[in-house]
């Protein structure tokens, strides 16, 4: 068990995005502020959106395994889909302007969301800037449809073609973040560390099970990954996970075997509903920023550390618990929420 058995990772074609391992830092200014320091509770922050390409973030470890397959397929376009402000839809533009693919992106409307902020800026500028064609969809156009049709008439054309689902999320794209409860295993054993606590949001959910899966697989309590789900609502982001998990541990060669009650979801940090801002949100975000340093973004990394400061005021974290918090990127999305921050 431990991080050896995730050997069989390194077999399945991956293409490097990263730049080696994220740095793990210590947030002590903001454990000074929550008076964390009575309580033994030591936070911890996992910078997966310190990364050189297209501005970081958690996209990028799914889209190593995604793209790593596609060029041994001989792919040379990608078309991909996701909400006008969407992270995953911005770095796939990156990346493949890195590798010399072409990209296409269909935006749909999943936010009630409008104006210049919202519809140019943010993500949407930077798509344009990686030379990705984003076409924002009608309100309830269905963007997984268009992206298939523009495939099919690409392929007709004589192109090979990927077509990446909402956020990448995959068995194949979940290996990226079992390849990242990897990493952080191997950071834990170079600092003595051990951590009680992983915190992610859960969106399209392979975040999550990817960590689960990497859990599972070296024996370790799947329980400790607690996400909060900011697009689906709790039992439903807690399924997807589950299901995503146990798939990623058979492309490992693996039985999945985990059940719901593997999973630890929070549906708390909702509100009323994807890329919707609370007032939690809105304070955590300035937390972190103001204690640290260190952007959330408003729709992912924003409501999950609500929620983690929601779950160290009543307890939920308990004494001398060591807590990882996993800053997943996203900070381009601060400009396209401008008047929420104002
Ligand atoms: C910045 C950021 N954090 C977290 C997530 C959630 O990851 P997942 O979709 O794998 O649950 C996303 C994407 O959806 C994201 O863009």
């Amino acid at each position: 068990m431990g991080a050896a058995s995730l050997s069989t990772l390194d077999a399945i074609p991956r293409v490097d995005l990263l730049d080696g391992p994220t740095p793990i830092q210590r947030l002590e200014r903001i454990e000074r502020a929550l008076g964390l320091a009575d309580r033994g509770i030591r936070l911890y922050a996992k910078r997966d959106d310190l990364m050189s390409l297209g501005g970081g973030g958690n996209k990028l470890r799914k889209l190593e395994y995604h793209l790593g397959g596609a060029l041994a397929d001989g792919v040379d376009t990608v078309v991909s889909v996701g909400g006008v402000q969407s992270n995953h839809a911005r770095l796939t533009a990156a990346a493949a302007a890195r590798l010399g693919l072409a990209c296409e992106l269909f935006l749909a409307r999943m936010v009630p969301r409008d104006g210049t902020d919202y519809e140019r800026n943010g993500n949407v500028l930077l798509d344009d800037l990686f030379n990705a064609r984003p076409s924002i969809l009608a309100p309830g156009e269905n963007a997984l449809e268009h992206a298939n049709a523009r495939a099919q008439a690409l392929r007709a054309a004589g192109h090979t073609v990927l077509v990446l689902p909402t956020g990448g999320s995959t068995p194949l794209g979940a290996l990226g973040y079992a390849r990242c409860a990897r990493e952080i295993a191997q950071q834990e054993a170079q600092r003595g560390l051990r951590f009680d606590r992983v915190i992610v949001p859960n969106g399209s959910a392979g975040t999550q099970a990817g960590l689960v899966a990497g859990y599972a697989a070296m024996g370790r309590d799947t329980r400790s990954v607690r996400a909060y789900a900011v697009l689906a609502a709790e039992d439903r982001a807690r399924e997807t996970a589950r299901d995503l998990a146990n798939a990623a541990l058979g492309l490992l060669g693996k039985e999945g075997t985990l059940t719901a009650g593997d999973i630890e979801v929070d549906g708390g940090e909702l509100g009323d509903g994807y890329g919707v801002p609370t007032d939690a949100m809105v304070a955590a975000v300035r937390l972190m920023a103001s204690q640290e340093g260190v952007l959330l973004d408003p729709v992912y990394s924003g409501k999950a550390f609500a929620g983690l400061l929601r779950d160290l005021r009543c307890g939920v974290v308990r004494e001398g618990e060591d807590v990882l918090f996993v800053v997943t990127g996203g900070t381009p999305g601060l400009f396209a929420y401008r008047e929420v921050f104002a």
